[in-house]
């Protein structure tokens, strides 16, 4: 990992993903800055994250002494001021409500420095209508990660309709620099990249249970085992280059009617009905186990990590 391109950043709101992201920013060296309203969770995230490193340091994801280091990088603050004071960088991490962010950010704006970037978790917003009225709306900007982000790398950056292009610019570069894979989304659109591509495979997964087609073990199955095997290391056009041997372009240009007469069918909607919920979630326990929530969470994460050294190790030809 190269130097941090911003040495102090805050972390504001610290649940499940803001406690994720003092992980990412402490481990690259970042004088980290946490706040949050509610003392009770500020304290939880403290002290998720001092475990989680010593738990990634047991298991050697980190190298030896990196956990010290990090609980040494974050620093509890009671204020937003006191976050703010000196920060290059916030990381937005409050609740996902246009009301509520558009609120945090005119106290974000008020309090910190000319220079500083405001970037936001969002899910699902728009920053234009975040950054709406703002004075600073120039140096606001969608940092979207995917949870957890210390250990799923990928951070969709969208600019808000009057964001500096030299914004977008240095959120792109200080992602890089603290171990994170940015990708840059040009407007908005809602569900960005990610959730839209998630939202189509989970609507044909669902539509292909209820309609009884298969099992929910079968569907699973099928991307368990195949496709997603294949898509840790590729994504859709990359795993279309190694289709055909003449690569993507004869395979989207051999298998065009294929797909245009699968699209075609592919329109219905499913019901999503309760009936169909559990259904899903009784083949779904079956599968993973009932209570298998947590270990089930770390495990996925343990393995995301093997992986994603695995592919440090041996990396694409031609890339
Ligand atoms: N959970 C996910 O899978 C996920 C993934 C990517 C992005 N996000 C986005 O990250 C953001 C946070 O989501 P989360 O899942 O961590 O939510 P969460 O409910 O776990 O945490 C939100 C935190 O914000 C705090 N908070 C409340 N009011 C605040 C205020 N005025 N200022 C600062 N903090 C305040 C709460 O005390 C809480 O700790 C959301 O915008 C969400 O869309 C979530």
């Amino acid at each position: 990992m190269t130097r941090p391109t911003i040495q102090t950043v805050a972390v504001v709101g610290t649940g499940v993903i803001g406690r994720s992201w003092i992980r990412v920013f402490a481990r690259a060296g970042c004088e980290t800055r946490a706040y949050d309203p509610d003392p009770a969770q500020l304290e939880f995230a403290l002290a998720w994250a001092r475990e989680s490193a010593e738990e990634d340091e047991a298991l050697g994801f980190i190298d030896a002494g990196t956990a010290v280091r990090e609980a040494g990088a974050v620093h509890r603050c009671g204020t937003v001021g006191d976050a703010l004071a000196g920060a290059g960088w916030v990381q937005e991490s409050g609740p996902e409500a246009l009301d509520i962010k558009k609120g945090i950010y005119a106290d974000l704006d008020a309090a910190a420095d000319a220079g500083t970037i405001l970037a936001s978790s969002t899910s699902a917003q728009d920053m234009t209508r975040i950054a709406e009225g703002l004075a600073g709306a120039r140096r606001c900007i969608v940092a979207h990660p995917v949870n957890p982000p210390h250990v799923v790398p990928v951070v969709e950056v969208l600019p808000g309709g009057e964001t500096d292009a030299e914004v977008v610019a240095l959120t792109l570069a200080f992602m890089k620099s603290v171990g994170q894979s940015p990708v840059e989304m040009n407007h908005y659109l809602p569900g960005f990249l990610l959730n839209r591509l998630q939202a189509a495979l989970i609507r044909e997964a669902i539509f292909l249970y209820e309609t009884g087609a298969a099992s929910a073990d079968a569907i699973d199955t099928v991307v368990r085992e195949g496709l997603g095997l294949r898509w840790a290391l590729l994504g859709p056009f990359g795993s279309g280059h190694t289709n055909a041997d003449g690569g993507v372009g004869d395979y989207y240009r051999r298998y065009n009617d294929a797909y245009r007469e699968l699209w075609a069918d592919l329109e219905a909607d499913p019901e999503f009905s309760d009936r169909v919920i559990n259904g899903i979630r009784d083949e779904t326990e079956a599968m993973y186990g009932a209570d298998a929530t947590a270990a089930l969470c770390a495990w996925r994460d343990r393995m995301v990590r093997r992986i994603r050294a695995l592919k440090d190790k041996d990396a694409p030809p031609g890339g």
